[in-house]
């Protein structure tokens, strides 16, 4: 069906065959041909400048969800969503470091820390307009499968909404501080012996069978949430958007959120040049990267194996979505080998800013574009941090004590007496 007369204030297209459905209707998927849908919007009734007028008057204002950097700028994400479901989350800070602009070989690099959120990662942007559109719709539980991320931030959403939350996880590689946060926050968490793709369709497939709302990020309502990292750096940064900005990818969730809110920044005035976007995978996980290499002609998928577990991941979902926003901001993509990412991150943790493994694909990526001559040294970037350093507490450990050789960033403790002339000792070796 498409909308004919008026339309509402917004509505859910189908991406692969242009069918459109109502906002509310629960269903993940195209109820014609099963493709991913996109939430559309009705252009706002107030001009550009009134729009960013509102937004800076919400700026910093009183606690509640209007303070919130999701809902701060409902007007763009959804409209009419009455009651919301909100930490609040968002309003995470843009950082300078100039040990991180020497190593990525750029004048003036910013770091968006969307580790920074509440769960600690940016999954609760996206959460809570997802979640939020669950009690509309009336859902009775709601589920997802995860690499850890959007686990602990459904659980922890769920919780606060008072439905029950059902995830798939894989058995092996679910970095510790993840799965604690799920198990804490009350999640029904299933340990599936398969990866991350495989947890993926099980849900997708069971999802409608049982009854339950899916909230991955095939859902369109998470991507509508996932916009405001775009929206929120943009007001950062007066609306003068940047030349570059910089991300990890996985299941491209991210990538399909960031090119839907430069698309719509663009049209409605809020910016007038588009940042170009750079899509960064591991290297042994990075079927997007070999698409984009391919000119986007064939679709690949690969069995997916990276120390970076949160992007572990080997038939992204949103890939279509993904093609489109690489290819409207004029966008790359790349991949870096797993030792760079860890070269990255302990860069990163370093300067004292830490972040989770998947995050410092970011910097990693940044420096390979600096070195292909992609990116150059003067223009203005930014990278997303994803995830929050102690997400994965694990590797850290492994990183900094049990590695042998040591890596060149380690920093092993010394285990002393309880003795002052012990103490001595150490501190005259150095
Ligand atoms: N960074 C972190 C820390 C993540 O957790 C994820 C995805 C990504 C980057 C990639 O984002 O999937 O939108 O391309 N984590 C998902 C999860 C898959 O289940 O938590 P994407």
């Amino acid at each position: 069906m498409r909308f004919q007369t008026e339309r509402p204030a917004s509505w859910q297209t189908c991406l692969h065959c242009g069918n459109e459905v109502v906002e509310t209707d629960p269903r993940p998927r195209c109820g014609v041909c099963n493709g991913l849908l996109e939430i559309r919007h009705r252009p706002p009734a107030i001009t550009a400048a009134e729009l960013i007028q509102r937004f800076t008057e919400r700026r910093g204002g009183a606690p509640g969800a209007t303070a919130s950097g999701v809902w701060r700028f409902r007007e763009i994400v959804l409209p009419s969503a009455e009651s919301v479901v909100s930490y609040p989350e968002g309003n995470t800070p843009l950082l300078h470091r100039i040990a991180l602009d020497r190593w990525a070989g750029i004048e003036r690099l910013l770091l968006k820390h969307e580790g920074q959120n509440p769960t600690g990662s940016f999954k609760d942007r996206g959460m809570t307009v997802g979640v939020t559109q669950a009690l509309r719709i009336g859902a009775r539980a709601v589920a997802c499968a995860s690499t850890g991320n959007t686990s602990a931030s459904l659980a922890a959403y769920a919780a606060q909404a008072g439905l029950p939350a059902l995830v798939l996880v894989p058995v092996a590689g679910v970095a510790m501080g993840k799965l604690a946060q799920t198990l804490a926050y009350g999640a029904r968490t299933l340990l599936v012996r398969g990866d991350f793709d495989q947890c993926l369709r099980m849900v997708d497939e069971a999802s409608e069978k049982l009854g339950v709302y899916l909230l991955n990020s095939i859902n369109p309502f998470r991507i509508e949430g996932q916009k405001t990292i775009v929206f929120e750096l943009l007001q950062q940064l007066s609306w003068e958007a940047p030349d570059w900005i910089v991300f990890p990818a996985g299941n491209l969730g991210n990538t399909a959120a960031f090119g839907k809110a430069v698309r719509e920044a663009h049209e409605w005035g809020l910016i007038s040049q588009r940042p170009r976007l750079a899509a960064v995978q591991a290297a042994g996980a990075a079927p997007f990267a070999h698409s984009f290499r391919d000119g986007f002609v064939r679709r690949h998928r690969v069995k997916a194996e990276t120390v970076a577990t949160a992007i572990k991941i080997g038939d992204p979902a949103s890939y279509d979505r993904a093609v489109t926003a690489i290819r409207e901001t004029n966008g790359v993509v790349l991949s870096a080998p797993d030792a760079e990412l860890l070269e990255a991150k302990a860069a990163i943790d370093a300067a004292g800013v830490g972040c989770e493994p998947a995050s410092a694909a970011s910097l990693a990526g940044i420096r390979r574009l600096v070195h292909e001559g992609a990116v150059k040294p003067g223009q203005r970037v930014v990278a997303i941090l994803t995830g929050h350093i102690l997400k994965d507490p694990g590797l850290l450990m492994r990183y900094h004590q049990e590695m042998d050789p040591p890596p060149a960033g380690a920093n092993r403790p010394i285990e002393i007496d309880a003795t002052l002339a012990a103490l001595e000792r150490v501190l005259r070796e150095g």
